[in-house]
């Protein structure tokens, strides 16, 4: 696991970029993994600037998304095919028909998370993943308890995150559904790189969990010490109780450009 904490906190957007905009270099078919949530607008921004500057093509790109919740009308703003599409699908060249998340409106829930699990592979699986986590240590939408091999399913939302995502509407906790399909933590770490953005100090402890806890299905996040290729970006305040912060500042610092991420 590679921890960056930038001095300047609007460097996580550029280099997160950097690593996405390389990889398609390489590889414009790439299949990209998209989160929603608000860490990685920063990078979505980024994108869309540089792709406005002629500097990036999405246009081959694939994406899957981490999950989506149940129960929201088709046109609801903050369902996660809505979200992504607007916040950055439509601000690139990506074709929307190369944009795939899970089916929250499907009749049969199961049968649709085994359908997308089997679309992720017959894709030939995620190239670079993007991550948020949620204060209580959730990636995607799985909860603390969540299977360390589970795969897309559906889950039910604890009161924590649907109070974190009451924001998202009208600060309502009834309006935020129960209910949601997620990748699976198994079915994340299939991903080739992993991208974790957390910033501020309402993040403090899960980031404290996720980089120097236990593993456990109580902090979700904490699987991702068993994959080979991680980078956790952190600013000073979702850092700040860190035993090895000064570590990883000084580790960064010391890195040779022309080893990315
Ligand atoms: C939601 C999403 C997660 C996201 C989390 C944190 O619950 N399902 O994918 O990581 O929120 O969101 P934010 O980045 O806004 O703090």
């Amino acid at each position: 696991m590679e921890v960056i904490i930038p001095s300047d906190a609007d460097r996580i957007a550029t280099i997160a970029a950097d690593a996405i905009c390389t990889l398609l270099d390489r590889k414009p078919d790439a299949v990209l993994g998209l989160a929603t949530g608000s860490s990685p607008l920063a990078i979505y921004t980024e994108l869309a600037r540089r792709h406005a500057a002629g500097e990036v093509s999405f246009a081959r790109a694939r994406a899957f998304t981490l999950d989506e919740y149940v129960g929201l009308p088709p046109e609801h703003p903050q369902r996660y095919a809505n979200v992504i599409r607007d916040e950055f699908v439509d601000k690139v060249d990506f074709d929307p028909a190369n944009v795939h998340g899970p089916d929250g409106l499907a009749d049969d829930l199961a049968a649709a998370a085994i359908a997308y699990d089997r679309a992720i592979a017959a894709a030939g699986g995620v190239d670079l993943q993007i991550l948020g986590v949620g204060t209580d240590g959730h990636i995607a939408f799985n909860e603390p308890s969540s299977s360390l091999g589970s795969r897309t399913r559906v889950k039910t939302l604890t009161r924590q995150t649907r109070i974190d995502n009451a924001r998202f509407f009208d600060d309502d906790i009834d309006q935020v559904p129960q209910l949601c399909l997620t990748q699976g933590l198994g079915t994340i770490m299939e991903a080739r790189h992993a991208i974790l953005v957390a910033t501020g100090a309402g993040k403090a402890e899960a980031v404290r969990q996720l980089v120097e806890g236990p593993v456990s299905a109580l902090w979700p996040a904490t699987i991702l010490q068993h994959h080979p290729h991680v980078t956790v970006f952190l600013d000073d305040a979702s850092a700040g109780t860190l035993t090895l912060a000064e570590y990883f500042r000084q580790t960064y610092d010391a890195k040779p450009a022309w080893q990315g991420i």
